[in-house]
């Protein structure tokens, strides 16, 4: 496992992941989406597992699920298990939020 560190303090993590925004970013040899949610940041990967769709143009529920943009499947943001489709479960990474940046485990 590897551990990367986005920003430099807390403020800066919170600037750059506006509300239910998400984000899209290189980590090493990986892409990964990010998301704010209430108190929580979710770290997952960028494409659907169904079709491949790109999940940043996807939309976040109020039960923390990304639901991806092409066939609406769900998947829930804390463990990647998919709630509604049929398709293996989203690839999803351990976050923490530090005061010199966010962690992220992959
Ligand atoms: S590509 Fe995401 S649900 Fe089909």
């Amino acid at each position: 496992m590897k551990t990367f560190t986005l920003g430099q303090s807390r403020k800066q993590v919170e600037e750059m992941l506006p509300e239910a925004q998400i984000k899209t970013v290189q980590l090493g040899a990986k892409k990964v989406c990010m998301v704010k949610s209430g108190q929580e940041i979710f770290a997952f990967e960028p494409q659907c597992p169904h079709r491949m769709a790109a999940l940043n143009e996807g939309k976040i529920n109020g039960f923390n699920e990304i639901i991806c943009p092409l066939h609406e499947y769900r998947f829930d943001l804390e463990t990647g298990q998919v709630k509604s489709g049929d398709c293996r479960d989203l690839e999803v990474y351990k976050t923490e939020l530090t005061e010199q940046g966010l962690k992220i485990f992959i």
